[in-house]
C-alpha cells in the first residue's frame, strides 16, 4: 500500500457535513460521486464504454501529441509530476513513458478524493518505473493547503501537473483558484476541455453540436453511476431516477442531470446531480486569459470535440 496522506476535506465526516450542505442547497458536490468504492467502480465503467478516447483514435492522438509537444518546454533532469484528480492514473501513465523514454527521471504525485483510484494510479506509475514517496486523498475545491503540500513533498523540482477531465464538473472561478495554488512561476500544467463542436457563432449549430454529443451522457451506465450518489446519500425511495439534459451554466453550454423529488417538493426545482460544462475554444481561451493564465493550445480533435492546453502563468516574475 502506497505512503497516503488523507486532508480533512476527504474524510468521512467531513463528507458527511458537505453530503448534508449539498442537500440543503439542492445541488450535488461532484465529488461526491466518487467517494465509495463502488461509485469509483461505476464511473470506471461509464468511462471504459462511453469515453470517445476508447472508440475514436483521435482521443488518444491529442494526448500523444500533447505529451510530445508539452515536454519541449520543459527543463531537463528531474521532474515532479502531480495527477491532479487522477482518475485511474491511465493518461498520467502514458505522459510518464514519454518523459522516461526522453530522459527525464520522474516523482510522481496522485492527488484524487477518491481513495481507490488514488491507489490505482500510484501503483501503476510505480510498475512503470516512477518514484513515489507520498500522495494525497483529498478535495480539490478547498485547494488553499494544495500548494503547501507539494512543497514539502518537493519544493526544488520543476512541476508538471496535469489536470485532466475535470474542468467540465467546476466552475470557471474554481479552475483558476486551482491553478493558481498549485502553479509556480515555470511549472507547466496540462489540461483537457470537452468542447461544443461547433462550426460557427450560429445557435442552431451550437444545439445541433450539444444534440451529436448527449449520447456520452444520456446513458444507463451513467445513470447508473449517479443512482449510486443517491443511494450513498439514502434519498434513493426519494427522488425519481435521474434524468439528463442541456442547458447551460453559467452561460457556457452543459449537460446537466437531475432527479426530481418524489415525496414533496421542498425546493419546487429537481435535486441537482451533474453536470458536464462544454465551452468552445474562444469561451474556454478567453476565460483562462482573463484569470492571468498563458495557455498554449497543443493538441485538438478533428471532430472538435476535445482540445489539450499547456498553461502556465501569464507574467513570470
Ligand atoms: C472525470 S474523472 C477524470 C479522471 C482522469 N483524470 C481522466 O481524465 O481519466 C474526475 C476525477 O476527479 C476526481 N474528483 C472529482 N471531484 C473532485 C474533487 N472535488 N476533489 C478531488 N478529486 C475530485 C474523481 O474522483 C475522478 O477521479
Amino acid at each position: 500500500m502506497p505512503d497516503l496522506d488523507f486532508h480533512p476535506s476527504a474524510r468521512t465526516p467531513d463528507l458527511d457535513l458537505q453530503a448534508v450542505d449539498s442537500l440543503q442547497v439542492n445541488r450535488l458536490d461532484p465529488k461526491l460521486l466518487y467517494v465509495t468504492p463502488q461509485q469509483a467502480g461505476l464511473w470506471r465503467k461509464v468511462f471504459l464504454r462511453h469515453s470517445p478516447i476508447h472508440h475514436n483514435p483521435e482521443f488518444a492522438r491529442i494526448y500523444r501529441d500533447a505529451f510530445s509537444h508539452g515536454l519541449n518546454s520543459l527543463p531537463p533532469g528531474k521532474i515532479l509530476l502531480v495527477g491532479l484528480g487522477c482518475g485511474t492514473g491511465a493518461k498520467e501513465l502514458q505522459l510518464f513513458e514519454s518523459l522516461r523514454d526522453s530522459g527525464h527521471e520522474v516523482l510522481f504525485a496522485a492527488i484524487d478524493v477518491s481513495p481507490d483510484l488514488v491507489v490505482e494510479s500510484v501503483e501503476k506509475l510505480v510498475a512503470a518505473g516512477a518514484v513515489h514517496r507520498r500522495s494525497l486523498v483529498c478535495d480539490l475545491l478547498q485547494s488553499d493547503f494544495l500548494g503547501n503540500w507539494l512543497d514539502r513533498l518537493e519544493s526544488d523540482l520543476p512541476r508538471l501537473i496535469t489536470f485532466f477531465g475535470l474542468v467540465p464538473n467546476l466552475a470557471p472561478s474554481v479552475v483558476a483558484r486551482i491553478f493558481r495554488s498549485v502553479l509556480r512561476p515555470g511549472d507547466t500544467l496540462l489540461v483537457n476541455a470537452h468542447l461544443a463542436p461547433v462550426e460557427s457563432d450560429d445557435p442552431n449549430d451550437l444545439a445541433s453540436a450539444m444534440q451529436a454529443v448527449l449520447p456520452q451522457y444520456d446513458n444507463p451506465e451513467t445513470r447508473a453511476w449517479l443512482a449510486a450518489a443517491l443511494d450513498h446519500l439514502g434519498i434513493e425511495d426519494q427522488v425519481d431516477p435521474p434524468e439528463i439534459s442541456i442547458g447551460q451554466v453559467e452561460s457556457i453550454p452543459a449537460f446537466l442531470a437531475a432527479s426530481r423529488w418524489k415525496i414533496r417538493d421542498p425546493f419546487a426545482t429537481p435535486l441537482q446531480l451533474f453536470h458536464s460544462l462544454r465551452y468552445t475554444l474562444p469561451l474556454f481561451e478567453n476565460m483562462l486569459r482573463r484569470e492571468g493564465f498563458r495557455a498554449d493550445r497543443l493538441s485538438l480533435t478533428s471532430c472538435r470535440q476535445e482540445a489539450i492546453w499547456s498553461i502556465r502563468h501569464a507574467v513570470v516574475y
